[in-house]
């Protein structure tokens, strides 16, 4: 490539210029165009699942909301962490009857979202409709119910917590409502994959000018197969066709576009899930080298409760709850999202960014 550039041609056959700034110009020139070319072959993978998939129908009302609360937060001067949570699904039917699920309660992204309130933080919640949520994951079940009673039943009928209830409830209501009553936290709810792309760009477009103040916590369980929507058929899949074969493509990797492109600035944390002990640092440093954000939270499916790594470029340590600390209530991700505040912290005093 650097031949067919005819100032370099010009210059050499001129004289004007010795051999060795020849090659000097000639590699740089090569590198510029062999750049281009590889972020044209990054973006076109991305772009062409946008391309090819419309956002969902609330879209525009939720890029409205996104924008409002991190224009108001950042002009506070305040510290955002956009939370994704829970798992997408990927549907076989444009009328979906079935679909293909990702495994996640959305008990880390809930839990960590109140933890990053306590710290200060706003916090932009992005889950899946109808897993966990924070505060209200703790009542999940008949739990909420039978905290309650009824009083007198009949047109002066009351309901009130029941006295045992109280202490539980009482903290965890004042936090939902200090969250709620200062606007400091935002729900937005995905189901699909392609869902999911929308809103984080979106959210991603809204966080750019919140700079190095903005921390992206990138705990959902994210489809890693999907159906292309061409190739989906309308109506529910037949079963008196006999068995149907299902062609899966690679989804593409958002946070090569989200670290590079979208928000470079933010302290971006993504999670690894694996279930091969012999796989997680090392898949956790691969991703590290190839998207070049700041850490890796990598995690087993089976221990994901009491067991986290947490994997920078040139180290690693774990957190690791003991039984008793378990059964006396402590929850890991309060000790995740203390270590990420301080990481956050030293990321921003140290403008390593
Ligand atoms: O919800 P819980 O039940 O509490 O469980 C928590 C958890 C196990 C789901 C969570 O701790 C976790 O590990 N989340 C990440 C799961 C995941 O998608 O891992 P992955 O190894 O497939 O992906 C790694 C990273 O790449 C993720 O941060 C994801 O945001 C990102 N990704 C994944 C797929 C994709 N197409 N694009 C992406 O950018």
């Amino acid at each position: 490539l650097a031949f067919r550039n005819p100032d370099v041609q010009w210059s050499r056959a001129s004289g004007e210029i010795s051999n060795e700034e020849f090659r000097t110009k000639q590699y740089k020139e090569s590198t510029r165009y062999r750049t281009r070319a590889i972020r044209f072959k990054m973006a076109s993978h991305w772009e062409d699942f946008y391309s090819q998939h419309l956002p969902p129908s609330d879209f525009e009302d939720n890029r409205t909301l996104l924008k409002e609360f991190c224009e108001r937060h950042n002009k506070a001067g305040e510290r955002i962490a956009l939370i994704t949570s829970g798992g997408t699904t990927v549907p076989l039917e444009h009328n979906t009857v079935r679909f293909v699920d990702n495994f996640s309660a959305g008990t880390r992204g809930a839990a960590s979202a109140e933890y990053f309130l306590d710290h200060g933080y706003v916090v932009i919640f992005m889950f899946r409709l109808k897993s966990l949520e924070p505060f209200t994951r703790h009542f999940n079940g008949q739990k909420f119910m039978d905290m309650l009673e009824l009083n007198d039943r009949g047109p002066n009928t009351t309901i009130t917590v029941k006295p045992d209830s109280v202490d539980i409830l009482a903290p965890i209501l004042a936090r939902y409502q200090a969250a709620q009553e200062g606007g400091r936290i935002l729900y937005i709810n995905f189901t699909t994959v392609q869902d999911y792309f929308w809103l984080l760009r979106a959210a991603c477009e809204c966080l750019g000018p919140c700079g190095p103040k903005a921390v992206l916590y990138l705990a959902a369980a994210v489809s890693d197969f999907y159906i292309p929507s061409n190739e989906m058929p309308t109506h529910k899949i037949q079963s008196d066709g006999g068995p149907p074969i299902i062609n899966l493509q690679l989804v593409p990797k958002l946070l090569a576009p989200l670290v590079n492109l979208w928000v470079p600035q933010a302290y971006v944390v993504s999670f690894k899930l694996e279930t091969d002990e012999n796989l997680l640092v090392a898949k956790a440093r691969d991703a590290l080298k190839k998207y070049k954000h700041k850490l890796v939270i990598a995690n087993l499916l089976q221990t994901r409760r009491h067991r986290v790594v947490f994997v920078t470029i040139d180290s690693s340590f774990e957190i690791v709850l003991t039984r008793e600390q378990m059964l006396s209530g402590i929850e890991i991700e309060d000790v995740i999202v203390s270590n990420v505040v301080l990481h956050h912290t030293d990321f921003i005093q140290h403008d390593q960014y």
